[in-house]
């Protein structure tokens, strides 16, 4: 039967523009679903710069202004791939317009933007996702299933790192394609949202609500220039940041992200240690799950390294053969596939705008207790 289309209007063209724009490309050939994702429309201001993205990918139109993209009847989805200071406006005038709205991460600047959009979202009765998608890793998703299962028993540690090493030179100036996250006025914050936020996700998903944190940040360079200005501008984001935390279930979680790991590229790297048995993940080595089980016999119990490549793993099947891996674009893959599922179940997939607030709400209060050096609930 044919599928049916589903049309995209993609706002902005960047990093995240492109690992989308594949997934809308790619998902159909390997997911036997009821839609079409359709690359309808690219938006961003460069003229010039959209239509080369446009050509490049296969996008049928261009638009420069983005609610202009967002006011065609032709557009189904808005996928709003642009700095965090503008998910808020965007996803709010897609949301009146009855657009189904696929997010990228943070979901917001704060709670209180976060609060607005699911309100937003919710009122019109829009389908709505944020793009965490490292739930999608199918080695991520194999941990959920294990720990559902119980296997792990109750759980004392979730330990989580996200570490970088590029905004080290002085040199580098803030604003602009890529380096609007050195920008507090257009990031929020620094590595709290950038990237402890997917770490906060990850928690969230595989060990359940955050209760209370204690936290720590540090900004190393204090000025940087603006590329927009060309002027010196104080710095307002995080270079570093970790903290502490209580689980509802009882675990201790420890986190930290930082942009200062000289040697680090994007090493994130989870460990959960529960009475029976632990698992542990590394981004560099995605494809692997690392589990130890207390119940092997002793003369052979160790970590087992797992090759997540077999047919009857998470995503797998929809592959290749067992024992040939895939890699970080197909997390997006499946983030479409699961959400045009959603679509056609009438059971949403997750994380929705409203499950996205829960990260939200803990980055809010990892930055308000380094602000005053005490406890903060969530
Ligand atoms: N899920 C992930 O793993 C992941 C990874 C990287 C970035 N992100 C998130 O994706 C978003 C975009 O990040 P990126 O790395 O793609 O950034 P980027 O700098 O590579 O791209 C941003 C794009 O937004 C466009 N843009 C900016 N202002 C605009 C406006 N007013 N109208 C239209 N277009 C505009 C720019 O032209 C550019 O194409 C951010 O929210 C970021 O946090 C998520």
């Amino acid at each position: 039967m044919a599928k049916k289309p589903l049309n995209i209007g993609m706002i902005g063209y960047g990093f995240m523009g492109r690992t989308h724009s594949n997934a809308y490309r790619k998902v159909g050939n390997f997911f036997d679903l009821e839609y079409q994702p359709v690359l309808k429309a690219a938006c961003a201001r460069n003229e010039e710069a959209v239509q080369k993205f446009a050509d490049q990918w296969g996008y049928e139109s261009i638009e420069t202004d983005w609610r202009k993209m967002i006011a065609r009847d032709d557009i189904d989805v808005v996928d709003i791939c642009t700095p965090n200071n503008l998910h808020k406006e965007m996803a709010m005038e897609a949301a009146k317009a009855g657009k189904m709205i696929l997010c990228e991460k943070p979901l917001s600047m704060n709670t209180a933007e976060g609060e607005e959009m699911c309100q937003a979202v919710e009122k019109a009765g829009v389908a709505n996702m944020v793009w965490y998608n490292y739930r999608r890793v199918p080695a991520v998703t194999l941990a959920k299933q294990l720990i559902d299962e119980g296997r792990l028993g109750k759980i004392f540690h979730y330990r989580a790192n996200f570490l970088q090493d590029w905004t080290i030179s002085a040199d580098l100036p803030q604003g602009g394609n890529a380096l609007w996250r050195l920008d507090v006025d257009a990031a929020g914050s620094g590595v709290t949202g950038d990237l402890l936020a997917h770490c906060i996700d990850t928690a969230l998903w595989l060990n359940g609500g955050i209760a209370d944190v204690s936290a720590m940040t540090e900004t190393f360079i204090k000025e940087r220039v603006h590329t927009e200005t060309g002027e010196k501008k104080k710095v307002g984001i995080d270079d570093a940041c970790a903290f502490l935390c209580h689980f509802n279930n009882g675990s201790l979680g420890l986190f930290e992200s930082t942009r200062y790991a000289r040697g680090h590229k994007a090493l994130y790297t989870f460990e959960i240690n529960g009475e029976n048995a632990s698992i542990s993940w590394d981004l560099h080595d995605l494809h692997r799950l690392n589990y130890f089980d207390h119940k092997d016999d002793s003369l052979i119990r160790g970590w087992h390294s797992v090759h997540v490549t077999d047919g009857d793993m998470p995503y797998m099947d929809k592959w290749w053969v067992p024992g040939l891996q895939i890699g970080y674009e197909h997390t997006f893959v499946h983030q479409v596939a699961d959400f045009i599922e959603g679509l056609s179940s009438g059971k949403p997939s997750s994380p929705t705008f409203r499950d996205a607030l829960e990260t939200q709400k803990v980055c809010d209060a990892v930055l308000a207790s380094a602000k005053d050096r005490s406890w903060h609930n969530v």
